[in-house]
């Protein structure tokens, strides 16, 4: 069907510019510029912030399948890779790679992350968060959610698994949350960058020295048997430990917001004690909110026939996976958030080599904090005007600030 396919860039002229911005009304759901473009076509240009104009793939199977193409890279310093904002010079680690580099250095943290190892950690996260809430309890009947609860459940557990002390969790928040802000000027994400690799090289440092039974001293051994630079083990700890909480941190306050904003599905999750329901839950709570905002980027490295368009070798790629969450091809319904659906097959996760690695961790972790919080709190409330609330729309992981509760 080559007479139908089009050669790169036929709207890039009046391209609009990525992201776009959210309206006014509804917090949990994409820009509506976005949908308009889903609805317009599969394969839409857009401008950056540097007037280049990537490919936008607006439709859940064309999604899926570029994550999964192997003619694609996430290797940012490739030439057309779409950059979310001045390329901060210094690598990401394995996210940011592509195979077998990726995956040579991804095998060597996976073992924590499987679904038994996972499994096994579960009664320690619930002591967690049932200890988060007894300290909320024994206070004055109101709090900031994220930073009494959201923050500290997935800051906790990466800390233990990861062998980070969490009394230096000021430290390493603060400055994650700087990395990841598309806002903070370049210099800002760089110092924050170089901040956390140094902490991260020193912590290296004592786990090679005495190495216990944690993830960075297993990087360690790696280290002293070559496998692995000194650097390379250090930004690995970067990406775990950011990726290891801010994005669940936000799916908690967040997902906490959208339920007590949608009463008779918060009953639904508060009333029900089939770990199925509350795992069905978790996965439309994932689709609906899906917080990696930004899209995934890529750029091709061969020439890719898809969705009727001819995406060049070297041109940039933006699969904005909130949308596809949206695809009504694929979603019934799809604005309507219905714990009762099968959700599973949700790209919150990503798709393809780079499918988030911590998936099993983040989910038992929500599946835990949605079974517990509205369970021992059933009187939570929001203790602002949704209107008051201020939302990440800078970053590229989406949520709120503050939550301020009340029961
Ligand atoms: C609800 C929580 C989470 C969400 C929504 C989420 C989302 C994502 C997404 C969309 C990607 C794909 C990136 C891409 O394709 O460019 C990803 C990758 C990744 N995530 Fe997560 N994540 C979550 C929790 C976690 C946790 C708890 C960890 C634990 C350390 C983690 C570690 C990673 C890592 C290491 C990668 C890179 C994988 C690779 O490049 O092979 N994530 N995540």
């Amino acid at each position: 069907m080559t007479s139908t396919v089009r050669t790169g860039g036929a709207q890039a002229p009046s391209a609009p510019e990525f992201p776009m911005p959210r309206a006014e009304g509804c917090p949990f759901d994409p820009p509506p510029a976005l949908k308009k473009e889903q609805e317009q076509g599969p394969l839409r240009k857009v401008r950056l912030w540097d007037g280049t104009t990537p490919w936008l793939v607006t439709r859940y199977a064309d999604q899926r399948a570029l994550l999964a193409d192997p003619r694609t890279s996430a290797d940012i310093t490739r030439p057309g890779y779409p950059s979310s904002a001045p390329v901060r010079g210094s690598s990401f680690s394995f996210i940011l790679m592509d195979d077998p580099e990726h995956a040579r250095q991804r095998r060597m943290v996976t073992a924590p992350f499987t679904i038994k190892r996972v499994e096994a950690m579960r009664p320690a996260v619930q002591k967690i968060v049932d200890g988060l809430i007894d300290d909320m309890l024994a206070g004055p009947p109101r709090a900031d959610l994220v930073q009494a609860f959201a923050l500290p459940v997935p800051s906790l557990v990466i800390c233990e698994l990861l062998g980070v002390p969490y009394a230096d969790h000021d430290f390493f928040q603060e400055n994650s949350k700087i990395l990841i802000s598309r806002s903070a000027a370049p210099e800002e994400r760089g110092a924050a960058h170089a901040k956390l690799i140094g902490y991260l090289d020193e912590l290296m440092g004592h786990k090679i020295a005495r190495p216990a039974d944690d993830l960075l001293s297993g990087l360690g051994t790696r280290v002293e048997a070559g496998e692995l630079s000194r650097r390379e083990a250090a930004e690995m700890g970067v990406l775990l430990l950011i990726a290891g909480h801010e994005t669940t941190a936000n799916m908690i306050a967040l997902g906490t917001l959208a339920l007590l904003e949608h009463p008779d599905q918060l009953a639904l999750l508060r009333d029900s004690d089939d770990p199925k329901a509350v795992a069905g839950a978790v996965e439309e709570l994932l689709r609906y909110l899906n917080i990696t905002h930004g899209g995934r980027r890529r750029v091709a490295v061969e020439d890719i026939e898809i969705g009727g368009e001819v995406i060049r070798a070297g041109e940039g790629i933006i699969v904005p996976n909130d949308i596809g969450n949206r695809d009504p091809e694929v979603f019934a319904d799809p604005d309507r958030l219905d714990l009762g659906r099968d959700a599973r097959r949700h790209v919150a996760f990503g798709f393809g080599v780079h499918q988030c690695l911590g998936q099993p961790l983040a989910r038992m972790e929500l599946q835990v904090v949605y079974s517990t919080l509205y369970r021992r709190i059933p009187t939570l409330r929001l203790d602002a005007g949704l209107e008051d609330l201020s939302f990440k729309h800078d970053g590229a992981v989406y949520g709120v600030y503050e939550l301020p509760v009340a029961w």
